[in-house]
């Protein structure tokens, strides 16, 4: 058995490639070991380096061809080889991008917005509400600030506008954490809750948050500090006889499978939204809902997230007061 849970994002590295099927990746650039965030890893395509490898071709040119175009009446133009970098980190949204290449510029720019405010929830899904099976769980939950909202869900595998915009959602926050795009199959057994909150434009509402749910049949129950400390005495490493589910958070699991339902694969909240309680009601609706008439509960070990990152992590323990298992996606 493996001592270490294969990670469900990406590594860390920062290396974004444009892809030819993403409406939002951007173009490569070079690597950095940004502890908070976790950088996608994509699949990288030598014919997608545009404007970079454009740029460098012109820059280049030798004393001979200097000197031969310095005899030239007609010189109008000089270039200058400015060798140094152009590429950008966006302090909101963490990605990085190639400065002044208006494709990267455009695909950060809907990017940056999309992970700050959130996506649209227009009149074109709303009136696919009955087509796409969307269910209403809720309405008017409270947010610490006073605001409300409401919660829906719908099918992984929907199709129509709500499909579209789902797949646009889930490009936005695998980006985002680095994540490997949901399978058809996982899909398939998947529902995906939506917090809509009122947008300034009237009619018009914004996903506030999102919580893929998965129907898993096994889980590992995540060891306590106390336990950690055991496995630390009994033996020089703890993976010994716990699983590292991730260096950074620390987070360790007992190896035993054990029964359980429900798996959380991707959980987003766009940062304007955060710490008003949205994750927290979108995952006590995916609790509450997501087998007809049989309600989870957390605490008795019945959820599971996949390798979580370290607001993950603390939304875990909080809502799930311990009680949450780790999967493997
Ligand atoms: C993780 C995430 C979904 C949390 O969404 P959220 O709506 O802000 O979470 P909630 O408001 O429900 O948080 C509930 C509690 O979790 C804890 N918590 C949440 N985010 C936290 C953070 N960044 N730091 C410390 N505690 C945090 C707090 O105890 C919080 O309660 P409090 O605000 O009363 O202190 C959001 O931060 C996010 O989208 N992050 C980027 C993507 C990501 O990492 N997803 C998780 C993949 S496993
Ligand atoms: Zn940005």
């Amino acid at each position: 058995m493996s001592s270490k849970v294969k990670r469900t994002y990406g590594s860390k590295k920062n290396v974004l490639v444009r892809s030819h099927s993403s409406t939002l990746s951007s173009s490569p650039t070079t690597e950095s070991t940004s502890p908070q965030r976790k950088r996608p890893l994509q699949e990288q395509s030598n014919t997608d380096i545009g404007p970079p490898s454009k740029r460098a071709k012109t820059m280049r040119r030798t004393k001979e061809n200097s000197r031969e175009k310095g005899k030239q009446k007609a010189l109008t133009q000089l270039h200058f080889c400015i060798d140094q970098t152009v590429l950008r980190t966006c302090p909101r949204c963490d990605l990085s991008y190639t400065k002044g290449a208006p494709d990267d510029e455009s695909l950060h720019r809907t990017h940056c917005a999309r992970i700050q405010k959130g996506m649209e929830w227009g009149r074109e899904e709303e009136r696919d509400m009955i087509k796409g099976g969307v269910v209403q769980v809720s309405t008017a939950v409270k947010l610490k600030d006073g605001r409300k909202g409401r919660i829906i869900y719908f099918r992984g595998d929907v199709g129509g506008k709500i499909g579209s915009k789902l797949t646009s959602l889930l490009e936005t926050i695998n980006l985002a954490l680095s994540a490997p795009p949901l399978t058809p199959t996982i899909l398939r057994e998947s529902k995906a809750y939506l917090f809509l909150l009122p947008s300034v434009t009237p009619g018009r509402e914004k996903i506030a948050g999102c919580v893929v749910a998965q129907r898993i049949t096994t889980a590992m129950a995540i060891a306590s500090a106390r336990e950690c400390e055991q496995a630390c005495q009994s033996s020089p490493t703890p993976t010994a006889t716990l699983i590292a589910v991730d260096a950074d958070t620390g987070v360790f699991c007992h190896p035993t499978p054990l029964p359980t339902p429900l798996g959380i694969p991707r959980l987003f909240v766009p940062s304007a939204h955060r710490r008003q309680g949205i994750a927290s009601h979108l995952l006590s609706a995916a609790a509450e809902t997501f087998i007809h008439g049989c309600p989870l509960d957390p605490r008795k070990g019945q959820i599971a997230f996949t390798q979580p990152t370290g607001d993950g992590n603390a939304v875990m323990t909080s809502w799930g007061a311990g009680g949450v298992r780790i999967y493997e996606e």
